[in-house]
């Protein structure tokens, strides 16, 4: 897995000093709202996330951690789907979808960051992870990371999955989106 970057964004592997900005970031009120960290959120699930980050990608999700200025910023992660990991390494291209997922901490958002993350975690599908499409949902309503894949070139479907996520124990609705090569924008137009 490759370290990728783009303007001010490092995307990196994570290591055991991201736990404390790990636990901050999980305790914000929207990321809790918008994703599935547990609450509450203790340095135990960072430690553990990072210990199961750290190396090979055991379950099929290749994650980075965001960093910015020198400061951890969020993580984002593709889970590739049985065709892409067939494909590896060796064939750059392949049959393969990768599902995304990120978060930004609240100390960087609003400012282009997350863009540029699934900017190059998706042109890293493409290009090296066997994919011809990523996916993508969020729990409707979720009107910030809806317009940050649209920016990226994303297509949002018209009408919400329904109870295709559970989120601490409840079933919801999802709105969800699908990328292909030719619909990611050129990368300068995401820089700030
Ligand atoms: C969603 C999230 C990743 C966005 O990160 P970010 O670095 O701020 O993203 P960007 O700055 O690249 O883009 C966000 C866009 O949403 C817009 N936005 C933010 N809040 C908004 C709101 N309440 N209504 C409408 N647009 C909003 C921003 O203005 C920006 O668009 P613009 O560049 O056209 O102005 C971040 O807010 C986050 O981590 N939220 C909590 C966790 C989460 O939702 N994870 C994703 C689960 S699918």
């Amino acid at each position: 897995m490759p370290d990728l970057s783009a303007g001010p964004v490092l995307l990196r592997r994570h290591r055991l000093d991201d736990v404390d900005d790990i636990v901050l970031a999980c305790r914000d009120e929207q990321t809790w709202t918008w994703t599935t960290v547990p609450k509450p959120y203790e340095p135990e699930h960072a430690e553990a996330y990072i210990n199961r980050t750290v190396g090979t990608p055991i379950d099929g999700e290749t994650r980075w951690a965001i960093e910015v200025d020198g400061r951890f910023s969020g993580n984002i992660g593709v889970m590739l789907d049985g065709e892409a990991r067939r494909a590896g390494e060796a064939a750059p291209v392949g049959l393969g979808r990768a599902d995304v997922g990120y978060f930004v901490a609240p100390w960087a958002r609003g400012r282009g960051v997350g863009s540029l993350a699934l900017w190059l975690v998706s042109d890293w599908s493409f290009r090296e992870g066997g994919c011809e499409v990523v996916t993508w949902n969020a729990l409707v309503g979720n009107v910030p990371s809806r317009r940050m894949v649209e920016k990226v070139g994303f297509h949002v479907h018209a009408d919400p999955s329904r109870r295709m996520v559970v989120q601490r124990g409840e079933r919801v609705d999802v709105w969800t989106a699908d990328l292909l090569p030719e619909d990611l924008v050129p990368l300068d137009t995401l820089l700030p």
